[in-house]
């Protein structure tokens, strides 16, 4: 399949799931898993403060945003960015229906969105290991954040040297999205997490519940922005 055609499939999918996401997505890989504790654990890793400014990088219907809301509160501001306009329409009524008046949403690729300057935080949600440029997204990301700002990854993954059962798990999780041969060889966590470590300083990388997910999370420092590495940064 090529790029255009299997971003074309992506987005046919997501139209199709749109409507009951919420709630499927609960659900997903198999009931109890914990989706939500990880997307906490996630939006604390951004280390948010009130007034930030947050990118939410493939925000699907906006299940971030409340999380984000909570703590950034009505001076700062979230641009979720998608490509499938069913699951931005979904988070435009999120949006209107709790009042909040500092959430801009935009229809795009990942690799194509032109992030604003000088932002706070950036996420991706379940979203990236789908997006074969996602190195490219982690790198504008990156350039993009002011000093000290974060980037955080959550995403699933096969665990290494998975018994049987787990890797049935972690293929029922990418099931949903992608072809699952295509999604198995690319590995697409281990270029995340080559891109995390070569884009931002202080890069961590913390398997969850049996290495079937990954949070990965890093700051921007002084050489981020103008071409050199994080690995670069002097720390302390
Ligand atoms: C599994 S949903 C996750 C949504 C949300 N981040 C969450 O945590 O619930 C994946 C989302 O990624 C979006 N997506 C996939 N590839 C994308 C790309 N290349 N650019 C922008 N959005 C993309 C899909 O449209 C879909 O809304």
């Amino acid at each position: 399949m090529t790029a255009d055609r299997s971003r074309e499939h992506l987005i046919e999918v997501y139209r199709k799931k749109a409507k009951h996401y919420d709630l499927t997505s609960r659900l997903y890989p198999v009931p109890g898993y914990p989706v939500r504790a990880q997307r906490r654990m996630a939006v604390q890793a951004l280390g948010l403060r009130r007034g930030y400014r947050v990118v939410d990088i493939a925000c699907g219907t906006g299940l971030n945003f409340p999380l984000i809301e909570s703590v950034i509160g009505p001076d700062g501001r979230i641009v979720g960015v998608d490509m499938t306009d069913a699951m931005l329409a979904q988070a435009e009524r999120r949006t209107a229906s709790n009042g909040w008046r500092n959430v801009s949403l935009v229809q795009a690729h990942a690799a194509q969105f032109d992030f604003p300057a000088e932002i706070d935080a950036i996420l991706s949600s379940y979203a990236l290991t789908q997006v074969p440029e996602c190195a490219q997204v982690i790198a504008h990301g990156a350039a993009a954040l002011r000093i000290g700002g974060r980037w955080v990854v959550l995403d699933v993954k096969l665990p290494a040297a998975a018994p049987r059962w787990l890797t049935q798990l972690g293929t029922a999780i990418v099931g949903r999205f992608a072809s699952i041969d295509q999604w198995i060889e690319r590995h697409p966590w281990e270029t995340i997490r080559a891109a995390m470590q070569e884009e931002l300083a202080e890069p961590s990388w913390t398997e969850l519940f049996f290495g079937t997910a990954f949070l990965a999370a890093g700051s921007a420092g002084p050489g981020t922005a103008d071409g050199t590495t994080g690995r670069q940064v002097p720390r302390g």
